[in-house]
């Protein structure tokens, strides 16, 4: 079976390949509850602005998948959804589509999707063994897309049978690609980003950071999985969402929480602590796999759940959430000092 088809299969199991111990930490946020807002529910505001593009509610579908016939009516589907919506939308990694040409139609989502914030997909650490700098315009033009991601994820490659470990140059690489002019999305899969790190990406020139934090799918978990491995060394490795939203936040660019969000609430609790939207994958792919009304039913809960944490904060859009206040409890307040 090939691997993404075997990533697929093991991801719809949040229980396999979710974090066992470690949480995103967003549990040690405690927003302040506000018994006398004036705030009508039916007025509060979800809408804001990320890289350009106006969106209903600060939640996006993350990458998932490519390069397998499946990935057409997923890709499809999920950014069908996103418009509906006016959420955000990533596809999974163009890799497989830039080498075999006749894989971008699994990827092409414009017909059903023309209006959403739309963010194509690569390895940076491709550009180290040989891929081309014009990779990044070709996925791009290849879906319409308004910003790259570039993921980041060593230790998801350390773990993976047949994972690229070659990291020398990539930040070289990484000011190559910025300077083409495009928007580029750091964006780490389930490990986090730290303040040094998210610092080293801004001096770069990246647009925007997605934390892709600890606490959902541990992508360790999904390749020892795979490879049948039974040592689960790096399985918790990682910096929970919450604390990477602590460290990368505040510095200057938009920064994406994403990794073990899992609600309305969790989205809430991430624009608080300072980022500009949220992001997930797996209940997207859980929802996805259970039917249109599973997922019709998914994104409407959290937008009326984030709603409702607004309210009851007294916040009637995003900009007031944003300064709403706010109590750090447990490992988090051990992160805050960091
Ligand atoms: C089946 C599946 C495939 C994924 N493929 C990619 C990918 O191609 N590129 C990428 O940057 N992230 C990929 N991810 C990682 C997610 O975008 C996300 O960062 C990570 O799963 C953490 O979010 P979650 O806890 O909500 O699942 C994938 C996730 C899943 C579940």
């Amino acid at each position: 079976m090939s691997r993404k088809l075997d990533h697929l299969r093991l991801c719809a199991d949040p229980k396999k390949v979710g974090f066992r111990e470690k949480t995103t930490l967003l549990e040690d946020v405690e927003l302040i509850h506000n018994a006398l807002p004036q705030v009508s529910l039916d007025d509060v505001d979800t809408s804001c602005k990320l890289l350009g593009k106006h969106l209903a509610a600060p939640i996006i579908i993350e990458a998932i998948t490519r390069g397998i016939p499946q990935a057409e009516k997923l890709n499809q589907t999920l950014a069908a959804a996103a418009e509906r919506y006016g959420i955000g939308f990533g596809v999974g990694s163009q890799r497989k589509a830039l080498e075999n040409k006749k894989l971008a139609k699994t990827y092409q989502v414009r017909d059903v999707a023309p209006d959403i914030l739309l963010i194509g997909n690569i390895g940076l650490v491709q550009f180290s063994s040989g891929m081309k700098l014009s990779a990044v315009a070709d996925a791009a033009s290849m879906i319409g897309a308004d910003a790259i991601a570039l993921h980041l994820n060593p230790v998801h490659e350390a773990i993976q049978p047949e994972g690229d470990t070659n990291f020398y140059g990539t930040y070289g690489k990484l000011r190559e690609i910025v300077s083409l002019g495009i928007p580029i999305i750091a964006k780490e899969v389930g490990s986090g980003i730290s303040r040094k790190t998210a610092r080293m990406l801004i001096e770069a020139g990246v647009s925007a950071i997605d934390v892709a934090g600890a606490g959902g799918t541990s992508w360790t978990r999904v390749e020892y999985l795979r490879s049948k491995d039974t040592d689960q060394t790096f399985g918790e490795w990682g910096i929970p969402t919450a604390a990477s939203l602590l460290q990368c936040t505040g510095l200057g660019v938009p920064v994406i929480s994403s990794g073990g969000i899992r609600s309305g609430l969790d989205v809430a609790k991430s624009i608080v602590l300072g980022a500009s939207a949220a992001g997930a994958a797996q209940p997207f792919l859980s929802a996805y796999l259970k039917g249109p009304k599973a997922l019709n039913a998914l994104i409407s809960s959290w937008i009326r759940d984030l709603k409702i944490a607004m309210m009851v904060v007294g916040a009637k859009n995003l900009p007031e959430l944003a300064k709403t206040e706010y109590l750090l409890t447990g490992k988090l307040k051990d992160w805050a000092s960091l």
